[in-house]
């Protein structure tokens, strides 16, 4: 399976002219890159600009671009929000839905359900994040995360599963001063949202969902990520403002695939 690599910029960076920059200098630091799935979600607002970068001939390799939000209905009078049919004739081929920076205001399951099922329907493909605030000894988080597939993913349909990304983002391990999970908890981890997802959807064939983790990654962590941990790829949020930083987490993951 194509190892994907997807850059979270957040609200960064201030300006256009920046963000062009930042993503032209993203592109050459990948040059050469043939096996890695590359996603660049910067804020909506760049979007367009970004792909007519993108569509430049001398942007090598194709790196896709994707939205960081987006809302369920397809037009109406829903102020400040966007669409996903809106987020596509503007070049995003991804969306991230339900962050924990998006669910800390509020956002809920239900919703990211009602996104995911849009986003889908919409040509897009959906980077569900899901992850824990805390883990406690009583290990009370694994029900947590069990609650959040089973109410993200209800009544979806069995079909849509191979164009979902689960993102395992712990919480804790999510921004500055915070640390990484080990690669151990994190291969865990994936083989419990894999027997969620298996008892939800009563199949046998999870192996072609992408799970990928997110938080704290850097061009440090990812190879024991994974080596050890069996990552399918990373969402990554500071170090992807980092063009050097983010090419050699790229590179590092290139080099490892097989
Ligand atoms: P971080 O953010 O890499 O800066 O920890 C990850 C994310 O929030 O997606």
């Amino acid at each position: 399976m194509q190892k994907v690599i997807i850059a979270n910029w957040k609200m960064n960076p201030s300006t256009l002219k920046e963000a062009e920059r930042l993503f032209n200098n993203t592109i050459k630091a990948v040059s050469g890159v043939k096996k890695i799935g590359i996603v660049i979600c910067p804020p909506f607002v760049y979007l367009q600009s970004l792909k007519s970068l993108l569509s430049a001939k001398s942007h090598q390799p194709k790196a896709s671009l994707g939205g960081q939000n987006l809302f369920w209905e397809d037009t109406g009078a829903y102020t400040g929000e966007i669409s996903g049919e809106m987020l596509y004739s503007v070049g995003a081929k991804y969306v991230i839905v339900g962050h924990s920076e998006r669910r800390a205001k509020g956002e809920n399951n239900l919703e990211v359900n009602k996104k995911i099922k849009t986003a889908v329907k919409s040509g897009l493909t959906p980077i569900v994040c899901i992850g824990e605030n805390l883990r406690d000894e009583n290990h009370e988080y694994l029900n947590f995360i069990k609650k959040q597939i089973e109410e993200c993913l209800d009544k979806i349909p069995k079909d849509f599963l191979q164009k979902i990304i689960i993102a395992y983002e712990p919480i804790w391990a999510i921004g500055k001063g915070a640390l990484p999970a080990t690669a151990e908890e994190f291969r865990e981890m994936k083989i419990f949202i894999k027997k969620v997802l298996s008892d939800k959807f009563k199949t046998q064939t999870m192996g072609n969902v992408r799970i990928i983790y997110g938080g704290s990654v850097d061009e440090k962590n990812v190879q024991d990520f994974i080596e050890n941990g069996q990552a399918d790829g990373f969402l990554v949020g500071r170090a992807s403002l980092n063009p050097k930083k983010f090419g050699e987490i790229i590179k590092i993951c290139e080099a490892l695939n097989n």
